[in-house]
């Protein structure tokens, strides 16, 4: 299959296009800066912000193999702190790279798939695109925009062949960690307290969570299905728990747990 991932520099990104290469795929990934290359895999420059570079990635596969099979919206970025403090400049950017830039691809690939009759989009969301995280809304709030977007989206292309799943990972320790834009300022702490002991709490969760060699597995297996789900929870046991108890639960009792949780009861 001829498998096009944005954002292969590293964590996600890059187990997937290690995986999906070994299995025996045609693999293109997407890159913003100069990388070590994994032998194999064919690069692209690519900002997901940016909508000619993104058509001039799809243009490229598109003229060596002559189609796409599936397209994995994986580029993505998180913006941390209280909502009230988040700059605009910011709030834009969590916007437009996690919502804009799969919307940019997935627009971009479309047309071919439509030719072909059949084709993938795998868009990566997050339990954070099911519940409203503290201290993350903007990045909660780009991801429950991927999720509105992939549900309209299934019903509008299955016509055309073309499935659309939503990826739901839990925590995972990858480069978004350290590349997450943080407004944690003394004026931030001192109108919200529990700020940077809840945020220092959930990157420790980041940091010590799964590998991303065990999403790329799940992924791959994913890729080969014969009938996927819209949707996989990819995470550890809790932390899938928590979307059916957000289901279960009275709303109040939930946001109690979730509070909680992320240490800002
Ligand atoms: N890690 C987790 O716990 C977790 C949980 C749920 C969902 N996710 C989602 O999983 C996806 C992958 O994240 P990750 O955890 O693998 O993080 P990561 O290691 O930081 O990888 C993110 C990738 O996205 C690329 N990227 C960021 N902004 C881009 C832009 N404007 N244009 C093109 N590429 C861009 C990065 O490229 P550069 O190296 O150039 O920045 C990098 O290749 C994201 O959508 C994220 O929201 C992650």
């Amino acid at each position: 299959m001829v498998i096009l991932i944005t954002g292969i520099s590293s964590g996600f990104g890059l187990a997937m296009a290690r995986q999906l290469s070994a299995d025996g795929h045609t693999v293109y990934g997407t890159v913003r800066r100069e990388v070590e290359q994994l032998p194999g895999v064919h690069y692209l420059r690519a900002d997901v912000r940016d909508t000619a570079s993104v058509q001039a990635a799809v243009e490229a596969v598109l003229q060596a193999e002559g189609r796409i099979d599936v397209l994995i919206n994986n580029a993505g970025m998180g913006i941390g702190g209280p909502v009230e403090f988040a700059p605009e400049d910011d709030v834009k950017l969590q916007m437009d790279t996690n919502f804009m830039g799969q919307v940019r691809f997935t627009q971009a690939v479309l047309p071919a798939m439509r030719k072909q009759g059949s084709g993938r989009i795998l868009c990566f969301s997050s339990i954070g695109g099911v519940m409203g995280l503290p201290f993350q809304g903007f990045y909660s709030a780009s991801k429950f925009a991927v999720e509105g977007f992939c549900e309209a989206l299934q019903i509008e292309v299955r016509r055309h062949g073309i499935q659309v799943i939503l990826i739901e990972p839990g925590d995972f320790s990858t480069g978004f960690t350290a590349a997450r834009i943080k407004q944690l300022s003394d004026e931030a702490a001192a109108a919200y307290p529990l700020l940077r002991q809840s945020v220092s709490s959930f990157e420790k969760d980041e940091q010590t969570g799964l590998k991303p060699e065990y999403l790329a597995k799940k992924i791959a297996k994913i890729v080969r299905c014969k009938h996927p789900k819209f949707r996989y929870v990819i995470a550890t046991f809790i932390q899938k728990l928590s979307i059916p108890v957000k289901r279960i639960l009275p709303a109040r009792t939930f946001v109690k747990v979730l509070s909680l949780f992320y240490s800002v009861k």
